[in-house]
């Protein structure tokens, strides 16, 4: 039996990596500073640890054949924007220590989870952009802090790869979504907070949305983004993949999406004053169907339907 750490397991993708991973019959041991907020969790071992720290590293990498490392600090636009001092600080601490010591204990196999943000701004400036390629990456010109942190943590697992101290495998997130991920709080991305400001608006009310709406992006869903994690784990291929969806909507579209799935009319009040990221982003996915022969399954639309009412749910048992 396969045995691996989930690192990260309290969070939104690692709760539902670990619980994909079991289904594949792994012995996983989930890592996190907080239990998963909404379920229990599916890990045969699961340890409250911070894994900033160098012994805590040490520690939970012991006796494990892959490390899936998806712990960070980190949120939607709003969050990121306003705390980059926090997050680089936090990740480079938890990613420099879990690649080292997981070098340090013969793990076999080492997934990392970067990012969309890892991409320059100057290759995101239009709605209607050019959906970006893995080779875009360079020259850099990421989203501050929390990029550059998922940037140079790439660089690292390149050089832990190069010089044969860990087999790397890393993805480029591109805005997952799912049930079980947060909705509310401050760190909830666009589809949860929209699907949360529709499920909370009266028939006919107005909702804030940030921006002008123009702004495009995808949407992955989480378990095409949990069997993509596998996959690329255990492809040979070493050097960062996109991860994402390449339907390309304007967040208004999303906005009319939630809408249609919530079975309710809203009216749009746009707030320019809010934080906004990147004008367009989209994920090029060539190179993943190339290298795996999979693409991601679930339209918007499907993910939506699975998710919105997880959320609505929620939100009308707390009233
Ligand atoms: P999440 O916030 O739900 O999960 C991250 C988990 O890391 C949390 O449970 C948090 O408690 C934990 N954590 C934070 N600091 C820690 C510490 N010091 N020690 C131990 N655990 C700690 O986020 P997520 O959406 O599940 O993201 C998982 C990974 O994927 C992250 O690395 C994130 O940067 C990356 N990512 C996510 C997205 C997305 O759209 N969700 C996009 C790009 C990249
Ligand atoms: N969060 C949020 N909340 N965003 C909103 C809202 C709202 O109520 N209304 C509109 N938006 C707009 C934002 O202004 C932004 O233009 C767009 O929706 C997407 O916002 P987010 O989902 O918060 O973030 P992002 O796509 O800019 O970046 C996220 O995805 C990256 C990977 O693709 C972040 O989660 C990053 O941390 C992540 O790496």
């Amino acid at each position: 039996m396969k045995k691996a750490v989930v690192a990260g397991a309290g969070g939104f993708i690692g709760h539902h990596l670990a619980r994909y991973l079991k289904t594949k019959g792994y012995w996983v041991r989930g890592v996190d500073i907080k239990e998963p907020e909404f379920e229990k969790t599916s890990c045969d071992e699961f340890l409250l640890f911070d894994l900033r720290y160098w012994e805590n590293c040490l520690q939970v990498t012991k006796e494990v054949d892959e490390v899936y490392q998806l712990a960070a600090d980190m949120g939607g636009i709003g969050y990121i924007s306003g705390n980059h001092a926090e997050i680089a600080k936090n990740n480079i601490l938890i990613n420099t220590h879990m690649l080292e010591a997981s070098y340090k204990n013969g793990v076999k196999r080492y997934f990392y989870s970067s990012s969309a943000c890892i991409y320059p701004a100057y290759r995101q400036q239009s709605a209607d952009v050019l959906p970006l390629k893995e080779e875009d990456a360079i020259p850099a010109e990421p989203e501050e802090g929390y990029g550059w942190e998922k940037l140079f943590t790439e660089k690292l697992c390149q050089y832990y790869q190069e010089e044969k101290r860990v087999e790397t495998r890393v993805a480029r997130f591109h805005n997952v979504y799912g049930p079980l991920g947060t909705y509310e709080g401050g760190r909830e991305k666009a589809p949860a907070a929209i699907c949360r400001k529709v499920a909370l608006a009266q028939e006919n009310s107005e909702i804030e949305v940030w921006g002008d709406g123009k702004q495009t992006r995808s949407f992955l869903y989480i378990d095409d983004c949990v069997e993509g994690i596998y996959l690329i784990t255990q492809s040979n291929y070493d050097k960062p993949l996109n991860l994402g969806s390449e339907e390309l909507v304007t967040i208004d579209q999303l906005v009319e999406m939630v809408a249609k799935v919530a079975g309710k009319t809203v009216r749009i009040k746009h707030d320019l004053s809010k934080p906004q990221g990147v004008r367009g982003r989209n994920s090029d996915n060539s190179k993943l169907y190339q290298i795996i022969g999979w693409k991601p399954k679930y339209t918007l639309m499907e993910g939506l339907q699975r998710t919105y009412p997880w959320i609505a749910t929620r939100l009308s048992q707390r009233t």
